[in-house]
């Protein structure tokens, strides 16, 4: 097993991930904790269940019961944080709200669900940015990894508020990858395309719509998993790709080009 990343004075790297307590998040979590990271799980649903299944594999990890969108929940998760002497080197921002949305005709879209998918996908990924990024400057810099989408690259139907989203994603990394470069922070995303998760293998009407077309449209024609996708945010955290920013990187079994 990989020991725990330190820093010089021996203070455990630290990486968040947000909505880790399942499918796609929590399979970051998992290998990013099999880097060497202490992960912190932030969920509104599982966290703790989904650290301790880690601390059970012999990783370190913790969970907090938090929203992404609530300043507060921020403040003292990474309080505890400092606190615990740890270092913060990362954020995952992956929770959104996309597994459990339903189908819908872009007339059907009322402002309410609008206002809370743009809440959760954009607003909670930024305020998570400005959130840790004076952590993260304080030891000369870190990594964030938004996880984006390809629906917005290739303009799905039938989700115009979650497409939006995900595209305002793109532009965000981009923006903040300008904004946060002279601090030593990089940021970039992950697009993935349409990925076998726990929360979509709920939801029976994505399966229905999307499975089929997604394996079709790819070069290499299976399904994808939530593994798929650790190799590339496990990069894009680590000094590898130390010199990239702002930059998103299509996960999908070449299905869209860029
Ligand atoms: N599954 C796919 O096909 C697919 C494709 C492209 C992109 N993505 C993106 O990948 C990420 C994970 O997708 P998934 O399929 O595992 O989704 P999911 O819905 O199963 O998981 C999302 C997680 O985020 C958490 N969450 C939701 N709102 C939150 C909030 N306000 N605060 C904290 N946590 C919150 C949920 O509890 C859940 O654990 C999402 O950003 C999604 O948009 C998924």
């Amino acid at each position: 097993m990989t020991s725990l990343k330190t820093t010089k004075n021996g203070s455990a790297l630290a990486v968040i991930v947000t909505g880790g307590a399942r499918g796609i998040g929590h399979a970051f979590a998992q290998r990013l904790a099999q880097d060497g990271f202490h992960v912190v799980i932030v969920d509104t649903v599982g966290a703790e269940h989904s650290a301790e299944q880690l601390v059970h594999e012999g990783f370190s990890a913790k969970g907090y019961t938090a929203n992404v969108t609530q300043a507060s929940d921020w403040d003292g998760l990474l309080q505890d944080i400092v606190v615990s002497g740890q270092t913060l080197h990362g954020l995952v921002n992956n929770a959104a709200l996309f597994a459990s949305l339903e189908m819908q005709n872009f007339e059907q879209v009322t402002r309410d669900e609008w206002m809370q998918v743009m809440e959760v996908n954009t607003y909670g990924p930024f305020l998570g940015t400005q959130k840790v990024a004076p952590l993260l400057a304080a030891h000369g810099g870190g990594a964030i990894v938004n996880i984006a989408s390809t629906s917005p690259l290739k303009g799905v139907t039938g989700m115009p508020h979650y497409v939006c989203s995900k595209g305002a994603v793109i532009a965000m990394t981009r923006t903040l990858a300008r904004e946060l470069g002279d601090r030593g922070i990089r940021v970039n995303a992950v697009a993935p395309g349409f990925t076998l998760s726990e929360g979509i293998l709920l939801n029976k009407e994505h399966v229905e719509k999307f499975r089929d077309i997604g394996k079709n449209a790819r070069a290499l024609k299976r399904d994808q998993l939530p593994q798929d996708l650790q190799g590339a945010v496990s990069f894009l955290m680590g000094l590898d790709s130390a010199f990239m920013t702002g930059q998103t990187l299509v996960v999908d079994g070449g299905a869209y080009f860029v």
